[in-house]
């Protein structure tokens, strides 16, 4: 695929006084990848992504593309289209105006700019609505005419700095299946920024969950998060229930852990981790994998905890409960698709049932 670029980025440093807004990031985005930045507010992202674009210069460290140095390249010789957060467009051009816009200082023929403009409305599904002006759109088209008037220009690399955040619930979700399939579509590399796990999960090929201006983990959506290697990525990406353990035995491929409230539980043994009686680990176990029943009515093997409902709330497609075990501490449980299941009220005696598989053990570090 000759239109993506690989980007590499090594030791990449950046501090704004005081502030280290990137510490040591090292870092291969593929070609033709969705690579995507996720981490809270103030974490380095957007510093990460306008150092990629050339906007901010590196205190240390090397961005490559292609395995060519770019950084003393400035930014509108790097081939590089960027959507911003706040994509501004120009009130008083149409939406073709504001799309063919990059491209009249191409010097390119009319018909040429006609026909390339066209194309990249097509793409984000804009055909049509050529005359329009920006105050004439909704929202989500608002949004697509700033995508086009990027790609236009047909760049080898396309960065994206939280383009959906200014949308409504709904035409957020609309618009990330859209971003998929152009990306898709045009195989581009392109590099996301968002503070948005659900946003992260659904577009990425692969994410880089950042923290106070490092990368903590690398990985595919499903990688991230089924195997989160810290509690911080745990925690960031999607709702966990932690327990501190200690190894009492490994039984061939059974663990038996001993948690902080005294609850004995049971793990499957990981390659990667290791289970030295006496060691102790984080145990994470995600609402989804917990079946909560009567405790009369247990029938699956498995974990048991028993405890109390604390709280229950219907949201239809799940019920979330949090149910109080020994020592107060309190687990999220969601029954997905609760159509014809029980609903447990508050104060009511339940067990909770997960299996081997679904406790995550995370090594702790010191
Ligand atoms: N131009 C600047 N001058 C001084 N400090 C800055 C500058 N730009 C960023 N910072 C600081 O660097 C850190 C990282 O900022 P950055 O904008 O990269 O975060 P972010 O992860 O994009 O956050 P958000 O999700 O809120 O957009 C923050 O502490 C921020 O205040
Ligand atoms: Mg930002």
């Amino acid at each position: 695929m000759s239109k993506a670029t690989e980007v590499r980025l090594v030791a990449l440093r950046k501090s704004f006084g005081e502030v280290e807004a990137v510490k040591d990031v090292n870092l291969t985005i593929g070609r033709g990848d969705f690579f995507t930045f996720l981490g809270p507010s103030g974490c380095g992202k957007t510093t990460v992504l306008r150092m990629i674009a050339g906007f901010a210069i590196p205190d240390q460290g090397k961005i490559l593309f292609d395995e060519k140095v770019v950084n003393d390249i400035p930014p509108w010789k790097r081939d590089v289209g960027m959507v911003f957060q706040n994509y501004a467009l120009w009130p008083h051009l149409t939406v073709f105006e504001n799309v063919a816009f990059g491209l009249k200082e191409r010097d390119l023929p009319k018909s040429t700019v006609q026909e390339k403009t066209l194309k990249a409305l097509g793409m984000v599904n804009l055909s049509g609505l050529e005359k329009r002006r920006p105050s004439e759109l909704s929202g989500g088209q608002q949004q697509r005419v700033a995508l086009a008037r990027t790609l236009v220009i047909e760049p080898k690399l396309l960065l994206l700095d939280e383009p959906l955040s200014n949308l409504d619930a709904k035409l957020r979700i609309q618009m990330r299946l859209e971003l998929v399939r152009i990306q898709r579509d045009l195989g581009i590399t392109s590099i996301y920024v968002t503070h948005d796990q659900d946003e992260a999960l659904t577009l990425s090929t692969r994410i880089a969950v950042m923290s106070k201006g490092s990368v903590v983990q690398v990985g595919t959506p499903k990688d991230i998060y089924e195997n989160p290697q810290s509690q911080e990525v745990a925690d960031f990406v999607g709702t966990s229930n932690f327990f501190k353990a200690q190894v009492v035995e490994a039984k061939g491929n059974q663990i038996h852990l001993k948690t902080e409230e005294g609850v004995s539980l049971v793990v499957g043994r990981q390659e990667e981790v290791s289970f030295n009686p006496g060691s102790s680990l984080l145990l994470n176990i995600r609402p989804e994998s917990i079946q909560i029943s009567y405790p009369n009515e247990v029938s699956s093997e498995g974990n048991r905890i028993d405890g109390k409902v604390k709280t229950s709330a219907y949201l239809g497609s799940l019920v979330q409960y949090e149910v109080e075990v020994a020592d107060e501490k309190k687990i999220k449980v969601n029954v997905v698709n609760p159509r014809k299941k029980a609903l447990f009220h508050e104060g009511a005696e339940v067990s909770l049932i997960f299996s081997s598989e679904d406790v995550v053990p995370i090594p702790i570090r010191e």
